[in-house]
């Protein structure tokens, strides 16, 4: 540990207490059911989206037994909306291990929760550090662009070597190893909220920066250079055809997706890969019953989704459309669903 390292992390840590977020609703407590939940919500959504999420959940399913208890479906429903969903079946899984493996009691360390489905370095270090006030680093997309500016790091975060070398960079910032337990909880929010409200991937508030003294990149004047990475996402786009069929007491067919694939466990419209074969799916009489809506896009994160639906409105549920059932109307809202089948289906409630 350096004099300027022991100097970062107390004015991290002084900062925070003052000016970061401590009003968030998995705050206030150091329950790691509540902590572990937070942290996989936040791990590709933002705070204002999650907060809302979060609190529906833990009133729900207060507990990792709760959790654990509950079907996929349910846990699927609660998380539909938030996206990336296969989040929401580690989430389950990991909630039926801490009950088999560990009693229902969240390990301890970092080391150990790692060992948990939907649980990475970074996750693991926020939890352990977080509520048992383990020495270990996090190292999150936001806490990546405050290392690499302070320590200068300049090698390419797409080469797994470099992001190992942060990883240490950031564990050389860590509080002293003999600060009292409470200190790291507060340093590692602090690092977060120091990424999420002031050095920010562009245009940063140096001059609000309560470590602008020990950072390299404001010296250099130059902060948005940091971090490098070479390697852009690949994207493609992909054209899909949905069947809306509904029932004149409005249930609609429904069916669960296939894993792996596009909304993996959801339940989710027919899909059809071209504009034949959804037609081909049904009678000649009914075809001619049936419409196309408006087209929309729904992007993904590697992918954008042109998607093409197409309604049919018949008066009873006597018709069958292979894999699928009928959900009533009083059942589909509380089914996960992708937010934009959601979004469509709702269109005809409004
Ligand atoms: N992003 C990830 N974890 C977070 C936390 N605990 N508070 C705010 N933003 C976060």
């Amino acid at each position: 540990m350096t004099a300027a390292g022991a100097d970062f992390a107390r004015r991290v840590v002084q900062w925070q207490r003052v000016h970061g977020r401590n009003d968030l609703p998995w705050q206030g407590s150091r329950d790691p059911y509540r902590v572990w939940l937070s942290e996989v919500m936040l791990q590709q959504t933002q705070v204002a989206t999650v907060r809302a999420y979060f609190s529906r959940f833990v009133e729900r399913l207060p507990d990792v037994q709760s959790l654990c208890d509950a079907s996929l479906d349910q846990v699927l429903g609660l998380w539909s909306g938030l996206g990336y969903y296969s989040r929401a079946r580690n989430l389950h899984q990991c909630a039926r291990e801490v009950v088999a493996r560990y009693q229902g009691a969240f390990p301890r360390t970092a080391q150990e929760l790692q060992t948990l489905p939907g649980i990475g370095a970074s996750t693991a270090a926020a939890i352990a550090s977080l509520c048992f006030g383990e020495r270990v680093a996090i190292l999150d997309a936001n806490v990546k662009r405050v290392v690499a500016r302070v320590a200068g790091f300049d090698a390419d975060l797409a080469v797994a070597a470099n992001e190992r070398a942060l990883w240490d960079a950031a564990t050389a910032l860590l509080p002293a190893a003999n600060v009292a337990r409470r200190t790291m909880p507060r340093y590692t929010q602090g690092m977060m909220d120091l990424g999420a409200l002031v050095c920010l991937p562009r245009n940063p508030s140096c001059i609000q920066c309560p470590v602008r003294a020990n950072c390299h990149a404001a010296a250099r004047g130059n902060p948005e250079r940091y971090p490098v990475r070479t390697r852009k996402l690949k994207r493609s786009a992909q054209s899909l055809w949905l069947l809306w069929v509904e029932s004149a007491g409005g249930s609609v067919w429904l069916h669960p997706r296939p894993t792996p694939g596009v909304w993996a466990g959801l339940h989710c419209l027919p899909l059809f890969e071209s504009e034949q074969a959804l037609l081909q799916s049904m009678p000649a009489a009914l075809r001619r019953k049936c419409s196309a809506l408006p087209a929309f896009t729904h992007v993904l994160t590697h992918k954008d989704l042109h998607l093409h639906p197409w309604r049919l409105l018949l008066p009873d549920t006597a018709t069958h459309w292979g894999a699928g059932r009928w959900v009533a109307p009083q059942e589909w809202p509380a089914l996960g669903l992708p937010a934009p089948i959601r979004r469509l289906l709702e269109t005809a409630r409004a």
